[in-house]
């Protein structure tokens, strides 16, 4: 995996922004895959940024949402299909029959099967945010590399940092998720982190081995994944 420092907060999402960007120049149809969590907001708002300008579209592009939360109504604030659609998806010009959310109202399977098909060989460009504990999507510590999508429990301190989501105290303790290995079907794939609050993972990621236990390192071998940090998530290195 490769390591990108870009300098401070704003440098940081500019850099992702234009990478997403010159993909989408070059692809016009790319199949992308998105995270929520507040990571990527800065990015998003990029992205908007660089529609309206109409130096970019995304009317030819699909999304398919990295994960979601169960057990939440439908129009919570705080799902992934909610953030995405409110911090990107509802301010672009991606059609809405080519964002892949998760419908977690019926068969946890059936939804899960039909994620995995719309991810099909995979998708084009994948962004992720990592959690405190090395989590990517909700593949907690203990994934296996080559997981598909499917329900999880959520570890205790990934429940507790939702409570930045949500407006409630009712935090949500499962969820279903892309699995490293439908990550890994990516063509290429940033990891994303940003502040201090991340230096202590990002140290692990880039400078420990890689395991299961810290499960953004199950993508260290991907041929073409990118560490992308700004300089807090940096200060341990
Ligand atoms: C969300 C997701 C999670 C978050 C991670 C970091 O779709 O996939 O893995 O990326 O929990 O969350 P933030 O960005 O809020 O620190």
């Amino acid at each position: 995996m490769r390591l990108v420092r870009v300098g401070g907060a704003d440098a940081w999402a500019q850099w992702v922004a234009e990478h997403v960007i010159a993909h989408l120049q070059q692809q016009p149809a790319l199949k992308l895959c998105l995270p929520t969590g507040l990571t990527p907001v800065p990015v998003y708002a990029r992205l908007v940024q660089a529609v309206r300008a109409g130096r970019v579209s995304f009317a030819q592009a699909a999304v398919v949402l990295l994960d979601e939360f169960g057990g939440v109504a439908p129009a919570d604030p705080g799902r992934c299909d909610q953030m995405l659609r409110r911090f990107l998806l509802d301010q672009v010009d991606l059609r809405p029959s080519a964002f892949h959310r998760l419908d977690l109202s019926g068969d946890i399977d059936a939804a899960c099967r039909a994620h995995e098909a719309a991810v099909g060989e995979g998708c084009d460009l994948a962004l992720l945010g990592v959690g405190t504990n090395g989590h990517i999507g909700m593949n907690e510590p203990g994934t296996a590399a080559d997981s598909l999508t499917r329900r999880v429990d959520l570890a205790p301190e990934t429940t507790a940092a939702s409570a930045r989501y949500f407006s409630h105290d009712e935090l949500p303790t499962w969820g279903v998720t892309m699995g490293i290995g439908t990550i890994r079907r990516s063509r290429e794939v940033l990891v994303l982190a940003t502040g201090a609050g991340k230096a202590a993972i990002v140290r692990r990621i880039v400078e420990g081995p890689i395991t299961p236990d810290v499960p953004a390192t199950l993508l260290a071998d991907h041929p073409a994944s990118m560490l992308v940090v700004d300089e807090d998530a940096a200060a341990q290195l």
